[in-house]
């Protein structure tokens, strides 16, 4: 390991150091609240994401636990590089063969603010020889980032996906250059982790299941409390299948691969003891979908299917004004009701909007309701008691705000 200033902590012979928990800007201390329950070692909110310290274990355990982390980074080396010789040479000095597999391709991205060194494609293509000459590692060259007029347009737009390009390779390295000081990090998550890998099915619109389930503990459902959740305008039913997962305690990982199966360092035999054998807790209560769209119902059940929740959901077709309280007790409305595209396109849903917020505020008495949206002013529409505070997040590159109320009286 480098003996420069380690702000990682550690080498990662067996020893612990900087986890990242990518969470969507606005959201970082809704991850954090996650971090913490699920038990992690030093949350810590800070701007794009939340810090923790831990292993590589703790690594794995980040990316099969946390349902709102959009990626986790493994920061593997810090120090400072003052120009590019400087660079070359301490990069040189990572243990890459404790971490990369020389025949496992790697993608290297850099980026570079207020420090001398600023070229961001000349840093990177100095660590991309050092993998290269130090471990025999075959470097896969990035794709080239849009620049001029339309790079802002299509930075927008490939948001939802949060870098696709990286599906092809297996894994990532990132190296950004703040201030002089170089941090070296490895994507241990591959593709991002809203794709929890059961939902073949989706719906204009979907909302990502980082963010769905995000907007859910933001509105105080955690799964330990027995409440019904009811999303009346569920699409491919993500809000839905998210809450009955949590409430049958299955991890959002447990399906899919990880970057982190290609390093050096993985050890199956730990990672099989901590997926566990994937039994669910059967939940006390039932989870409720209803779209007026039948192929969006067909779309929810077949999600639910392969989620292993559809014991716990029930999903209806009908319009919202059909929409009536399940038996048992109040619990949790949650919506992404359709939004225009842009502010102010909105204006023919505000019919839509009042007549779901009387429907709402008729029938269901002692229900906590959260809106998604992207105006407030189809929010306001509704006419239902919504508290302070909604952040806005990016959903597929469109601003949204969760509106929630306390019970409704
Ligand atoms: C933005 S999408 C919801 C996406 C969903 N959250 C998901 O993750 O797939 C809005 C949904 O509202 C439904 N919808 C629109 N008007 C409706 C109405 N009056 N009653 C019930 N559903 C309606 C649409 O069919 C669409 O599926």
């Amino acid at each position: 390991m480098n003996t420069e200033p380690d702000h990682t902590g550690q080498d990662h012979a067996g020893q612990d150091f900087e986890i990242f928990l990518v969470a969507a800007p606005g959201l970082e201390s809704v991850l954090c609240a996650e971090a913490v329950d699920r038990g992690f070692a030093n949350p810590t909110a800070v701007k794009g994401g939340v810090t923790v310290t831990g292993g590589w274990p703790e690594v794995w355990r980040a990316n099969l636990e946390l349902r709102g982390a959009t990626r986790v980074l493994a920061r593997i080396a810090s120090f400072r590089a003052f120009h590019l010789a400087q660079l070359d040479k301490r990069a040189r000095r990572v243990p890459w063969a404790q971490i990369l597999r020389a025949d496992v391709p790697v993608r290297v991205e850099a980026s570079c603010k207020g420090s001398r060194i600023y070229h961001a494609g000349a840093a990177a293509q100095r660590i991309e020889r050092a993998i290269a000459e130090e471990l025999g590692a075959p470097i896969v060259k990035a794709a080239p980032k849009p620049t001029g007029k339309n790079a802002a347009k299509s930075a927008a737009k490939d948001a939802p996906e949060e870098d696709t390009r990286a599906v092809q390779i297996a894994v990532q390295i990132k190296a950004r250059i703040d201030d002089d000081l170089c941090t070296i990090s490895v994507d241990s998550s591959g593709e991002s982790l809203h794709k929890r890998g059961h939902k073949e099915a989706v719906n204009k619109a979907p909302m990502r299941e980082t963010l769905a389930a995000l907007f859910l503990r933001q509105c105080g459902y955690d799964g330990r409390e027995p409440v019904p959740v009811v999303d009346p305008m569920c699409g491919s039913g993500t809000f839905v299948i998210e809450a009955a997962e949590i409430a049958a305690g299955l991890k959002p990982g447990r399906s899919r691969s990880f970057a982190f199966e290609q390093l050096a360092n993985f050890d199956p035999a730990v990672w099989r003891s901590l997926r566990g054998d994937g039994t669910a807790t059967a939940p006390a209560v039932r989870f409720y979908g209803s779209d007026r769209d039948a192929g969006a119902i067909a779309m929810s059940r077949a999600n639910a299917e392969r989620a292993g929740v559809s014991a716990w959901t029930d999903f209806a077709h009908h319009a919202i004004s059909d929409l009536t309280p399940p038996e048992g007790p109040p619990g949790l409305v949650i919506v992404n009701p359709p939004y225009g595209a842009r502010i102010g396109e909105g204006k023919s849903l505000i019919p839509l909007y009042h007549a779901m917020g009387q429907t709402l505020k008729t029938r269901f008495a002692g229900w906590r309701v959260g809106i998604v949206t992207n105006e407030a002013a189809l929010a306001k529409a509704t006419e239902l008691p919504f508290k302070e505070g909604g952040v806005s997040v990016s959903n597929g590159g469109i601003r949204v705000t969760l509106y929630q109320t306390d019970p409704l009286p």
